[in-house]
């Protein structure tokens, strides 16, 4: 999927498009290395004083659910585990990457990161789900969170693209990524396609981000018969997404219009029509877990 070129003309007049923190990053290599230990990823967390605070804060909310006090960051490593750090290291890097610039009347950050935690929750669920031992729910979780990303970045750097769009959506009842593919000729799936390209993320959450409106072009084999992890998150991501919009989610992004589910994602993650209605029973207990992540963005 080439990026579009009226996007790369726009991003190019862009010279400070955010990238990981250098502690973020070694981090984020540590984690990725099968020779890190759990003490050596420490070392390296707590040289970011800021960073391990907010890891302790998180590690000891009811989103986690330990039963005890966490002290210190090799605690929570060794009991959250690398992959929930990555999460953790990654999600809180991202969030502080993109401070709250209020740029957009109708553009409500509060809103737009709950969404993202409520995708993730039900990635999740949907990763627990389809039982597939290659994917890991977690790397799922992670995905939802960062999906919209974007959209961060638009409102930031492309406002009066990202004012025109909001303004289409409202008025015509169409879906955010549908006004974006009418107006705009780009979508904030480019945008979060740009922003990474340099971040060196496992293709678990790069495919999922890049994808999650169009899981069907992630497919690198056509014929279907040879679907990898990726490609499956992709599909997650689409499902739990358009999950957000149905009717049984209370105040999530309700100006926008659901986006539209491309049947082949069911396909590809093995769900009948059913079980995706199934999903939907879930939504209220998902809805629970929300309040203690939003200590992310407080
Ligand atoms: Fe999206
Ligand atoms: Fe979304």
């Amino acid at each position: 999927m080439p990026i579009p070129i009226e996007l790369k003309e726009k991003i190019k007049r862009i010279s400070n498009l955010p990238t990981l923190t250098k502690s973020a990053s070694t981090i984020m290599n540590r984690i990725n290395n099968p020779k890190t230990s759990s003490r050596d990823l420490a070392s390296v967390v707590n040289q970011d004083v800021a960073l391990s605070a907010k890891i302790l804060r998180l590690a000891n909310s009811a989103f986690y659910g330990i039963p005890r006090t966490i002290n210190n960051v090799n605690e929570a490593i060794v009991i959250l585990g690398f992959k929930v750090i990555y999460t953790i290291v990654l999600s809180l890097t991202v969030f502080d990457m993109f401070p709250d610039s209020s740029l957009s009347l109708h553009f409500d950050r509060k809103k737009f990161w709950k969404h993202c935690v409520i995708c993730g929750l039900l990635s999740k669920v949907i990763a627990q789900k389809i039982k597939n031992r290659k994917i890991e729910p977690e790397d799922s979780f992670c995905a939802g969170l960062l999906h919209d990303i974007g959209k961060i970045v638009m409102e930031q750097y492309l406002h009066d693209d990202m004012h025109k769009v909001i303004d289409y959506c409202l008025k015509s009842g169409k879906s955010f990524y549908q006004s974006e593919k009418e107006l705009l000729g780009y979508t904030h799936a480019d945008v979060t396609k740009l922003l990474i390209s340099r971040w060196n993320l496992p293709d678990m959450l790069y495919y999922p981000l890049v994808f999650h409106h169009s899981p069907e072009q992630s497919l690198s084999d056509k014929t279907k018969q040879n679907i990898s992890s990726p490609e499956i998150n992709a599909s997650i991501c689409h499902i739990a997404d358009y999950l957000c919009y149905s009717d049984e989610m209370p105040d999530n992004e309700p100006d926008f219009a659901q986006p539209r589910l491309e049947p082949a994602s069911l396909r590809i993650i093995g769900f009948t029509e059913r079980q995706l209605e199934l999903l939907k029973d879930r939504i209220p207990e998902v809805l629970e877990n929300i309040e203690s992540y939003n200590i992310l963005f407080t």
